[in-house]
């Protein structure tokens, strides 16, 4: 498939650039850290925020040498929501891209510390950025620190904890859920790859109406994947919200519906693409988060 290729292609880029950012060879004393935080990284992930940050920058006219330290960043930022969201603590899963989680190989204390290593590490990047002008910088950093705290993803994984422990949980708490605890990182993604092409407002709110309408959509299918995908494939434990009592998408409108409401808001998607030029790759990429089963 042509798309797959090409999003190796993408990922190969983002992944050579990530390795620049490493501390490992450094020669710290708390060696063991860095690793932990290359462990997770270098595992492998499917790399859409970076790549969505990297594509909204090119559709908007912009040079993607720029956006390639926010896309790292980003991605950084992913890595450590996964790493604590696999804690014990949390959905207590063993695996993650196709590997042991990172608790499971390091132990608990390293991976907490390698997710918040990761969490910090990104506004270090962005600062030292040579390609970026300082007014840029500043936007990004701030966008990228809202969307992952308390009213962004941080915000998104509470309510989710806190679902654990309740008798009902409706469709709107879960639109709202899935908008926090996914949602904002890859509406983050749409607007840094904006800022860092200069977008004017008005394509910077087109893209982040797209951007909403595939986060709820890929936590959908995220959902979907947990009950019918499996676990060579998705490289992570399926059965794991049935195990966590999590109430999902799939759980309070049932798996047809899902899949009806995941195509709905991809078709959204696509047609918002038709405000940017240069759109074949988004468009084909748009539809591959519909049908994937990884
Ligand atoms: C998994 O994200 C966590 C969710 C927000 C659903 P991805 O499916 O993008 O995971 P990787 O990065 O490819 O491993
Ligand atoms: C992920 O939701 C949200 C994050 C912020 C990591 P899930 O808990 O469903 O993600 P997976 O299925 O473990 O990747
Ligand atoms: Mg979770
Ligand atoms: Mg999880
Ligand atoms: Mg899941």
């Amino acid at each position: 498939m042509e798309i797959k290729r090409e999003l190796a292609e993408y990922a190969k880029r983002i992944e050579a650039q990530l390795k620049k950012y490493s501390y490992c060879g450094m020669n710290l004393n708390q060696q063991i850290v860095s690793e932990a935080m290359d462990y997770s990284l270098e595992a492998g992930g499917k790399r859409i925020r970076p790549i969505l940050v990297m594509e909204f920058c090119r559709m908007c006219g912009g040079d993607t040498e720029a956006a390639l330290a926010p896309a790292c960043a980003l991605e950084m930022i992913h890595t450590f929501s996964l790493i604590h969201d696999d804690l014990p603590c949390m959905d207590n899963d063993d695996f993650r891209r196709g590997k042991p989680s990172c608790h499971k190989q390091f132990g608990e204390a390293v991976a907490v510390l390698a997710g918040d290593a990761l969490a910090v590490r990104p506004f270090e990047i962005i600062a030292q950025s040579d390609k970026l002008d300082d007014s840029k910088k500043v936007k990004i950093v701030s966008e990228l620190a809202y969307s992952t705290g308390v009213c962004g993803m941080i915000g998104g994984q509470i309510i989710d904890m806190e679902n654990e422990t309740k008798e009902h949980v409706d469709e709107e708490n879960l639109r709202e859920m899935y908008a926090l605890k996914t949602g904002a990182l890859i509406k983050t993604a749409s607007k840094i790859g904006c800022i860092a092409a200069g977008a004017d407002e008005e394509k910077t709110a087109l893209a982040v109406k797209y951007a909403e309408c595939i986060g709820l959509a890929f936590q959908i299918v995220d959902d979907i994947l947990d009950v019918t995908g499996s676990t060579e494939v998705i490289g992570k434990p399926v059965g794991s919200d049935e195990e966590q009592h999590k109430t999902t998408f799939v759980t309070v409108a049932g798996l047809d519906n899902a899949k009806a409401e995941a195509k709905r808001l991809t078709d959204n998607a696509v047609k918002l693409l038709d405000n940017f030029e240069n759109n074949e790759f988004m468009k084909e990429l748009t539809e591959f988060l519909l049908s994937r089963n990884y």
